[in-house]
């Protein structure tokens, strides 16, 4: 939700600072991506570009400037929360009485318009409709006070309220970029001869993969040679938490597929591989940071999952999972739904928290209302550096890379594997399986990478199903059990990068409503178990496939290899390798994500960054 970017270099020539902001612009663009803009100080004078709309306009208006030089740049690209999304609230944003200041925010002030009346009757001139742009006249007013950009910032965000990340650069300080976090994040990238600053690694893992966390309400002053941070009372910090990023460059780029989400999907055989590697050695569970101690987990008597969108499908699938392998109950919850209520959590609650950008604010805030109670919370995250790992009492790594498509797909899966380890990790200490119980589960564990690859490599099918629905205005899903979860983020990928009617139900839910929606061709994807396991689930699904053609619906159904019971049913049979009904879902939504990845492209539409959305939802 905004991507912010800020560099610091020598001084020109040779000029780098449009480019290094270009370039980070572009790896952040799956943040937002309603208008962009960059500015830079060079001669005294403070130097705007931006523009409506993707980076793209953006990179044409600058290629006819030659003015935008100097050595230190910040930038930024949008997603719009105050004011509609034109040129004039794109960011960065001018401030002072003289334009001698530019800022760029990501987050929202929620005291701005108290701000910007008493900054309005001071005489700074206002041009836009955005919070953001009382932060920039409130920084320049400090610095008009005090003569010091640092020192200018730490007192500004003393007068806000809300979520922010704030950069400023100013005519009187050439070299420096101030910045500033609360509940918004921000990491440094540490080069040689210069320094980086955005709001995740991605923005110059190009230039080093070096970085620094910042905390929350810690004021960071970047030059080209220094990087020093504050406290929000003006003490130093002296030993910044330093990282090195585990990937490089080429995990952000392409290779070779139309979209990343494409790419994604395909890379999942081996992201799950990753999530899985090394994890329960020895009867241990390796987690990422800090620890729970065991004692604390075996007096846990009851699981909330707290999470949003994909990330809580994840949540409800692996529900079924601890549920049976721990015998703890385990609530799933929309992180803001359990925010805003009064939830019963104990210190005996343990909460996980599932996020893959490790900053999506709902969640967070879940999180801290979860701790204010006694809670222990652990996060299921892929962002290392991100807020939600960092205030959680313990933190599991995905480590499936980075995902820049917006709609999720090989985090969901990570998330999925990642909570399972937990849950047999649960299941050791507490004594709920056998040892040799839980090495048979991790067997079948570390043979899902092989067979994801099978489904990959059988996606053709699904491709050219997608391309004959590419006129379809409506999709219904159904499952049970963990189909049921699958069933929901079916049709969630296919609302948010194809825009058609999707809706994923119960399959069991389906004779209590929605079944009227049924009629002649309705396309139904349905979501059968394995007849080898539990096979009453097995009959209960086949009904209801029944149920439903009856009604003329034309039935899309995901069955095991070998189950031949779904054959009279099926209009269309897309097979998945035989696994156990819990890891079935690790399986039967990639023809699922495939098929809404290859129906938006076959539609013509833009899957890595669809309308309306962001990557990191920052704001609730
Ligand atoms: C859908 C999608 C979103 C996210 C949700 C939570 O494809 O990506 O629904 O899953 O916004 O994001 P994280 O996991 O970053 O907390």
């Amino acid at each position: 939700m905004c991507g912010i970017v800020g560099y610091a270099g020598p001084a020109p020539p040779p000029s780098r600072p449009v480019d290094v902001a270009l370039q980070g612009l572009a790896r952040l663009e799956y943040r937002g991506y309603d208008s962009a803009g960059i500015a830079v100080v060079d001669d005294g004078t403070v130097r705007l570009g931006k523009r409506a709309g993707k980076l793209q306009n953006l990179r044409e208006a600058l290629a006819e400037r030659t003015d935008m030089t100097g050595s230190v740049s910040i930038g930024h690209t949008r997603w719009a929360t105050h004011g509609s999304p034109n040129d004039t609230n794109a960011h960065p944003h001018l401030g002072g009485h003289d334009d001698e200041l530019a800022l760029v925010h990501n987050g929202i002030i929620e005291n701005f318009a108290a701000l910007r009346a008493e900054l309005e009757a001071a005489g700074y001139p206002f041009r836009s409709e955005t919070d953001s742009e009382a932060a920039a006249h409130l920084v320049a007013r400090e610095m008009e006070a005090t003569g010091d950009l640092t020192e200018a910032m730490r007192r500004a965000v003393t007068h806000l309220d809300g979520a922010f990340t704030l950069l400023a650069v100013h005519r009187d300080a050439p070299g420096t970029v101030v910045a500033a976090r609360r509940n918004s994040p921000l990491v440094v990238g540490l080069g040689d001869g210069e320094n980086f600053l955005g709001s995740d690694v991605a923005a110059f893992v190009d230039s080093t993969r070096e970085a620094l966390e910042i905390d929350h309400d810690q004021i960071v002053t970047v030059t080209a040679d220094a990087v020093r941070v504050i406290t929000a009372d003006g003490a130093e910090v002296t030993d910044p938490k330093r990282f090195t990023i585990e990937w490089d460059v080429t995990a952000a780029q392409k290779g070779g597929y139309p979209s990343f989400m494409a790419k994604e999907i395909h890379e999942q055989a081996g992201a799950i591989a990753d999530t899985l590697l090394g994890r329960l050695v020895d009867g241990k569970l390796h987690l990422d940071e800090k620890a729970i101690d065991d004692s604390v987990l075996r007096s846990v008597d009851k699981i909330v999952v707290v999470a949003c969108g994909t990330a809580a499908n994840a949540g409800a699938v692996v529900k079924y999972a601890i549920e049976h392998w721990c015998r703890i109950p385990v609530e799933v919850e929309l992180a803001h739904e359990f925010r805003y209520r009064d939830p019963v959590v104990t210190e005996k609650t343990l909460v996980v928290a599932i996020s893959q950008s490790g900053e999506t604010m709902d969640t967070l805030m879940a999180v801290r209302h979860a701790q204010e109670q006694g809670a222990k919370v652990i996060a299921i995250c892929n962002t290392r550096g991100s807020t939600i790992p960092r205030e959680a009492d313990a933190a599991l790594y995905l480590y499936v890379g980075p995902e820049i498509a917006v709609a999720s797909t090989k985090a969901y899966l990570g998330q999925i594997a990642a909570c399972y380890l937990l849950g047999l990790y649960l299941a050791q200490v507490r004594g709920n399986l056998f040892p040799d119980e839980i090495a048979q589960i991790m067997e079948d564990l570390h043979a899902l990478p092989e067979k994801i690859q099978q489904v990959l490599d059988a996606s053709a099918q699904v491709e050219d199903l997608a391309k004959d629905m590419k006129d379809a205005t409506s999709v219904l899903f159904l499952g049970r059990h963990v189909g049921y979860p699958t069933a929901m983020e079916g049709a969630l990928k296919l609302k948010e990068i194809a825009y058609i009617h999707a809706e994923g139900f119960a399959a069991g839910e389906l004779k209590h409503g929605p079944i009227a929606l049924i009629e002649e061709g309705q396309p139904v994807f349905v979501i059968v178990p394995s007849p080898r396991g539990r096979d009453v689930l097995h009959s209960k699904v086949i009904s209801n496939i029944q149920e439903v053609r009856a009604r003329g619906a034309r039935t899309l159904v995901i069955a095991e290899e070998g189950d031949d019971e779904v054959l009279p049913y099926a209009d269309v049979v897309i097979r998945i390798p035989q696994t156990r009904t819990l890891f079935a879902a690790l399986l039967t939504v990639i023809p699922l994500q495939i098929f809404a990845c290859e129906l938006a492209t076959a539609k013509g539409l833009d899957v890595d960054q669809p309308r309306n959305l962001a990557k990191s939802v920052t704001v609730e």
